[in-house]
């Protein structure tokens, strides 16, 4: 019996990648270029599952593919020694046997706990310099990755002034973040980490239904099967190019009859059935129950209309002030699930939450 080729789990690395072709290009082109290159301090948004871990991964993979050493952490109080432990094993291969005996002196826990702010800040700087220093003289950049950015955690502060002093003194290194909408604006408007700001925005919104066509075909056949093409237009289809709907879909129509050669329309429907069910526990029910009542009510209203709708009309249908209607507007926009659509119109802007709408409101 062929294994599973699909990966409904959060995180794990697909088989095939869907889209963001873009995004992966412009990033690794800006690493190609010379220091100051604005795509070496990029931030990817997207809401959850729409597979922010897994571009950062994949990009941090290309990026070694191309020389450069990455090092990739989630953001978090312990995250500055975990950059110096990974630059450790990493670019031990590059580092003078001085450097290398000086770091491995440095005690785990050292950022996290012993030092003052101001004291943190210095030392830490000083180790990074001594590393980017020696890898940029044998012409190897550093790439630091961080996942799940957050207003709240202080050492995203330092590494950000830090890299800035980088990018100041024209070292070759890069930032690549990732984060919640919601997170990621509090960032952008906090301005003790203002450098942020001038950071390249990718916005992880739906991929395209022929490029999740392409990649649910490539997976079913890196797992040794076939699938029938009116199957995959109702598996594309149905995922509305949300990225997590991707490996649910796949996952469940191949384990329908994993033993037959192809996979059927009939197994494809079964597949869609099964994923919404996960994709509603698993994403919607939670985002939903994170609403205010009139953030639910106004969600709803869009869900009824056709799929644009104007601001205004949707304070009048609510009953409530203008004023008041664009407030939601604006915190849904934060949590990346609508976005403005221009002359005061609204959109959905996460994928298939209209359809989840409307089928709770059945
Ligand atoms: N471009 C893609 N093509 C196909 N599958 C993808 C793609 N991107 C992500 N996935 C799949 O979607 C799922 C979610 O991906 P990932 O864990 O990267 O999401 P995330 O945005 O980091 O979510 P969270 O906000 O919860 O951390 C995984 O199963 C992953 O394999
Ligand atoms: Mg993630």
């Amino acid at each position: 019996m062929n294994k599973n080729p699909f990966k409904p789990t959060f995180g794990s690395i697909p088989v095939a990648m869907a889209g963001r072709e873009t995004i992966i290009h412009d990033i690794l082109e800006g690493l190609d270029n010379a220091p100051g290159d604005p795509n070496r301090a990029s931030i990817l948004i997207g809401a959850r599952g729409t597979g922010k871990t897994v571009l950062l991964a994949s990009i941090a993979e290309k990026a070694q593919e191309q020389g450069w050493i990455s090092i990739n952490v989630t953001s978090g109080p312990g995250m500055l020694d975990e950059i110096i432990v990974q630059a450790r094993s990493k670019a031990a291969h590059l580092l003078s046997t001085e450097t290398k005996v000086h770091l491995s002196g440095i005690q785990l826990g050292t950022f996290g706990i012993t030092l003052e702010r101001n004291a943190l800040q210095s030392t830490w700087r000083e180790e990074m310099t001594r590393i980017v220093r020696e890898l940029n003289e044998q012409g190897t950049g550093l790439l630091i990755t961080v996942d799940e950015i957050s207003p709240q955690h202080e050492q995203l502060r330092l590494l950000a002034d830090v890299f800035q002093h980088f990018v100041r003194e024209r070292r070759d290194t890069a930032l690549l973040l990732a984060g919640l909408p919601g997170n990621v604006s509090l960032i952008l408007r906090d301005d003790t980490i203002s450098f942020l700001r001038r950071a390249f925005q990718h916005q992880l919104g739906a991929i395209d239904i022929n490029d999740v066509s392409y990649a649910i075909q490539l997976t079913v056949e890196a797992g040794g099967r076939k699938i029938a093409g009116d199957a995959l237009d109702i598996a594309a289809e149905s995922t509305g190019g949300f990225a997590f709907m991707i490996q649910l879909v796949g996952y469940h129509m191949w384990r329908q009859h994993p033993d037959l050669m192809q996979i059927t329309k009939e197994d494809a429907q079964a597949g869609v059935r099964y994923a919404s069910r996960d994709l509603d526990k698993m994403i919607f029910d939670t985002v939903v129950r994170e609403l205010t009542t009139r953030e639910e009510e106004f969600l709803l209203a869009m869900a009824k209309n056709k799929g644009v709708s104007s601001v205004r009309e949707l304070a009048g249908q609510l009953g409530i002030e203008p004023n008041n209607a664009s407030q939601i507007r604006r915190r849904l926009i934060a949590r990346g699930l609508i976005a403005d659509h221009g002359r005061g119109k609204v959109v959905f802007d996460m994928p298939l939450l209209r359809e989840y709408l409307l089928r709770e409101m059945d």
